[in-house]
């Protein structure tokens, strides 16, 4: 018998808005400057903290190098602070160092406060959470790093995990980062056919799973997805399977016992000394084509940014306990359930459940449980459960929380003020934090630590230390102005940014760095208020979010066109009261298909949950029969039309003169109308 993956630290353990209602979060007394952050202490002309944030923008190579002298353990110190040039998508930090991330994350903490919970890991099942320690979790990652080398992996691979969200997906983050191999982290959500796409483009030879998930009470197979996807990965000659519930799975020649074989192993591991340029790792995110990109994000400047924005933006002070109820296969999971909590000696929860299991208390009975100072989630998950209503909230002890976090999508006046109000009993700033896979960690948020800081509901409102955004019209002209709107675009590089699509730097370059020369574009368009607080406005390429997942309408479109019955479709997002986004298709048949449009659904809903996940599939669909879509004379199909018809605006149709055939559009609106 194996030891389980629930029991395995035992194991080691044993042998190893623009509104008027504003919030003042902050006296506006002045601070002492290195009190707030030490290393500002050397900084010329700061005095105090409202200078420190001009400081950090002009005079940002200092800025980042006294931060990275001062939050890094360095095997040996960097000698050039940056070398960037946006034009051309160069960006390099910290030239000339060496770390070793996991070294970051765990020994140095090790050293000091062995016994401190690193991890909480917050099982399905409320009440049989587990903790390990920043000792544990070392020994773990030091086996697991062990192993790995003794079954071929070396510096430079890529390595995939399909896991949710538990100590040993933790431990195979780090085990990467320890021998100098990367990691590519697949949200268990995906499809099959997606992780194949994914592990095929990161060319990993290894990848790690469980036998299967549990959440929300029903088990799902993740073992048998892996076995499914690596049939079309020749590439993929071993799979580490960790045992996340009893059962037995099928097993076959490629298959590693990964907790078994993790006992056998010594339980120290040198850490390998990595350039803070060397990869960290991937991550598969949707752009406006079809194709996902892997961003790649690097050792030293990466971890720096999640480290300073974890502990700046939420006030995480040593002893907290940090709740952030990402699944570790985002970004967000990356950054704030494990390297910028663990590189601050943290404690975090890896949350495996759902809000709504058993109830919908769920999220508060856990902070009461496991005093959750500071809260971070998604507003999708919010507008759900201020629709249960208030009670659900007000049967759990709230008082430990301290901050409340908002990411991944716009978070609407309503659910600002429920948060606040409700969860945080109006004493707990909100922080909606606006960043990107791109963007490595935090970069528009408001940080209530400031003095006078004030925070907007609905509003991102500032920029983070060394971030300098700056609107940008149609044109190509920079807004110099407040109240004014634009595609918000950075101008200056810093650590935490991405460095590369993996295989496709002309791509990083074209998507990034083409639309605006010298700046980074970010794909979103922006407010900023007459006080200069931005407001995100939403994306303004092909991208959507739904329940806070991005994905591209194309992606989508890819697979509904390889339905048998589909000739051609057009995928748009519209607005949907709890997911923030739904899926919107609008299919024409292929001739001679009779078929009712609630087969159509399910149809198209199999194929895509098949092919991409769940989350991506359409909750509407218009059946086109007979004719074609709005298209442009040269072919290219008019979504803006498609927008408008489903948001109901038949006035804001606009110039219809570059239609191929005005009358797609009659029977768009008149099909639409039927569904009304
Ligand atoms: C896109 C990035 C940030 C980590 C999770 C998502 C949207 C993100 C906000 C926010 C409005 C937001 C943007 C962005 N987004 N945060 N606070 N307010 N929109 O990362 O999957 O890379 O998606 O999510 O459109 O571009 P991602």
């Amino acid at each position: 018998m194996w030891p389980t993956c629930q029991n395995v630290s035992k194991c080691v353990a044993a042998s190893l808005g623009r509104r008027l209602h504003r919030v003042h979060t902050s006296s506006r007394r002045r601070c002492n400057v290195a009190a707030f952050m030490p290393e500002a202490a050397g900084f010329e002309g700061v005095s105090d903290r409202s200078t420190l944030q001009e400081f950090s923008v002009s005079s940002s190579e200092s800025f980042w190098a006294a931060a990275a002298r001062h939050r890094v353990d360095w095997i040996s110190p960097f000698h050039l602070v940056q070398d960037c040039d946006l034009s051309r998508g160069k960006i390099r930090w910290f030239g000339g160092g060496k770390l070793n991330v996991s070294v970051n994350c765990l020994d140095r903490h090790v050293h000091t406060c062995p016994e401190r919970v690193a991890l909480i890991w917050e099982r399905d099942e409320p009440g049989s959470e587990v903790k390990v320690t920043y000792r544990q979790l070392l020994e773990m990652t030091c086996r697991l790093g062990n192993l790995l080398k003794r079954r071929g992996v070396r510096r430079g691979d890529c390595i995939t995990i399909y896991m949710p969200p538990c100590p040993l997906a933790v431990a195979s983050m780090l085990a990467c980062a320890r021998i100098g191999a990367s990691h590519n982290v697949v949200f268990a959500g995906f499809s099959a056919e997606a992780l194949a796409e994914r592990i095929r483009d990161a060319q990993s030879s290894t990848v790690i799973t469980v036998n299967q998930g549990v959440r929300g009470g029903r088990v799902t197979e993740l073992k048998k997805t892996v076995d499914e996807a690596v049939q079309s990965c020749p590439i993929v000659r071993q799979v580490f399977v960790a045992m996340r519930t009893e059962n037995p799975v099928a097993w076959t020649a490629r298959d590693v016992a990964m907790e078994e074989e993790m006992l056998a192993e010594e339980e120290v591991c040198e850490p390998a000394a990595m350039d803070s340029e060397d990869v960290l790792f991937l991550l598969y995110t949707s752009g406006s084509t079809g194709k996902p990109k892997g961003l790649v994000h690097t050792q030293a400047g990466y971890l720096l940014y999640a480290a300073l924005t974890h502990r700046y933006v939420f006030g995480y002070h040593d002893g907290d306990v940090f709740g952030c109820v990402a699944d570790i296969g985002w970004i967000t999971g990356h950054s704030y359930s494990v390297y910028g909590p663990l590189a601050n000696g943290g404690t975090t929860v890896l949350f495996e459940s759902t809000p709504i299991y058993p109830d919908p208390g769920r999220y508060w009975e856990m902070v009461q449980r496991l005093k959750i100072n500071q809260f971070y989630g998604a507003p999708t998950a919010i507008r759900l459960l201020l629709k249960y209503g208030d009670q659900w909230v007000q049967k759990y002890d709230r008082s430990t929380l301290k901050t409340l976090g908002s990411v991944g999508e716009p978070i609407n006046t309503e659910a600002w003020e429920w948060y606040h109000r409700v969860v945080g009993d109006g004493r707990c700033p909100v922080v909606d934090t606006w960043w990107q896979t791109e963007t490595g960690g935090i970069c528009i948020s408001p940080r209530p630590s400031d003095p006078g800081a004030e925070i907007v509901p609905g509003m991102a409102m500032r920029p983070f230390f060394g971030i300098n955004p700056v609107l940008i019209d149609t044109e190509g002209n920079v807004l110099t102005s407040n109240h004014t709107s634009g595609a918000l675009c950075i101008s200056q590089p810093w650590p935490g940014m991405a460095r590369t699509i993996h295989n496709d730097h002309q791509r990083f370059i074209e998507t990034y760095f083409r639309p605006h020369p010298g700046y980074f574009f970010t794909g979103d368009g922006a407010y900023r208020s007459q006080e200069g607080y931005y407001q995100i406005t939403g994306r303004l390429d092909d991208v959507i979010n739904v329940s806070g997942h991005r994905i591209g309408t194309a992606e989508i479109e890819d697979v509904v066109n390889q339905c048998p019955i589909v000739a051609e479709s057009a995928v748009i997002g519209y607005s949907h009261d709890i997911k923030g986004q739904g899926v919107y298709a609008f299919v024409v048949l292929k001739q001679g298909v009779d078929i009712k449009a609630a087969d159509v659904l399910r149809q198209l809903n199999d194929t895509v949950s098949k092919k991409i996940a769940k989350y991506a599939c359409p909750d509407c669909i218009q059946v086109i029969f007979v004719q074609h879509l709005p298209k442009t004379r040269s072919g290219k199909i008019m979504r803006r039309v498609l927008r408008k018809v489903v948001e109901r605006d038949l006035e804001g149709l606009g110039d219809l003169t570059t239609m191929d055939d005005p009358a797609a559009v009659e029977e768009i609106i008149q099909g639409h109308h039927d569904l009304w």
